[in-house]
């Protein structure tokens, strides 16, 4: 089984690159951010404990989405793998995810980080607030403070795929198909 990250800062291309990742692969494609707006919307008690977090831009406990990890991995059968789209977020939860693949014998296979300057975050995830209607796209402050939380608390883990040896960092600036097509060149 492959287990592959899909790292980047908000807005960097995550989502709409995996879909095309996960056909051409054979993946499981897991977004924890979809799976906490799904029990949100849901009206669970997981999402309404997560909703005030993510609305204000604050990642949510490492448990709560280690827990939904492993669920996944428990329950998907008859893929080649799973493509991680924004977890691990914190250190913590990388060490979560190393544990758990080593518990089914495998390792992750590698930490495919899509790059983008802070300006360009603003700019694509002010676009897509027109589009979508994210909550935690609404206002600038929250964007804001994704993304220093992005740069607090994610970005150490690029040292951490790179001690590992695991970390393929592609340029997420150019048009969509141009990315795809940097990070199947170094997914093949
Ligand atoms: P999550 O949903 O993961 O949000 P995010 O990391 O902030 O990333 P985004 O989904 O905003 O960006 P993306 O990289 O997917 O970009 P997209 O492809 O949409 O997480 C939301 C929240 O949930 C977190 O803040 C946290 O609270 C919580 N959470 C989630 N995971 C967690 C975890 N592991 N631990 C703790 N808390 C967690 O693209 C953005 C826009 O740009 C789109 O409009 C798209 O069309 C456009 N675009 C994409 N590529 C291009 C391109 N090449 N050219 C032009 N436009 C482009
Ligand atoms: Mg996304």
């Amino acid at each position: 089984m492959k287990y592959y990250v899909l790292f980047g800062p908000p807005g960097a291309g995550k989502g709409t690159q995996a879909g095309a990742m996960a056909e051409r692969f054979h993946l499981c494609h897991i977004s924890t951010g979809e799976l906490l707006r799904s029990e949100i919307a849901a009206g669970t008690p997981l999402g309404m404990e997560a909703k005030a977090l993510i609305d204000a831009g604050n990642l949510v406990p490492d448990e709560v989405v280690e827990g939904m990890i492993e669920a996944k991995f428990d329950s998907v059968k008859g893929v080649d793998g799973f493509l991680l789209d924004g977890f691990p977020r914190t250190v913590a939860q990388a060490d979560a995810l190393k544990d758990m693949v080593a518990r089914r014998g495998e390792s992750v296979t590698a930490c495919v980080s899509l790059m983008i300057p802070d300006a360009l975050v603003h700019e694509r995830i002010a676009h897509r607030a027109q589009l979508e209607g994210r909550a935690d796209d609404a206002r600038d402050e929250v964007v804001s403070n994704r993304i220093q939380n992005y740069h607090s608390k994610t970005e150490p883990l690029i040292a951490y795929y790179k001690a590992a040896g695991l970390y393929c960092e592609i340029d997420g600036v150019g048009t969509i198909d141009e990315v795809r097509e940097r990070i199947f060149k170094v997914m093949a």
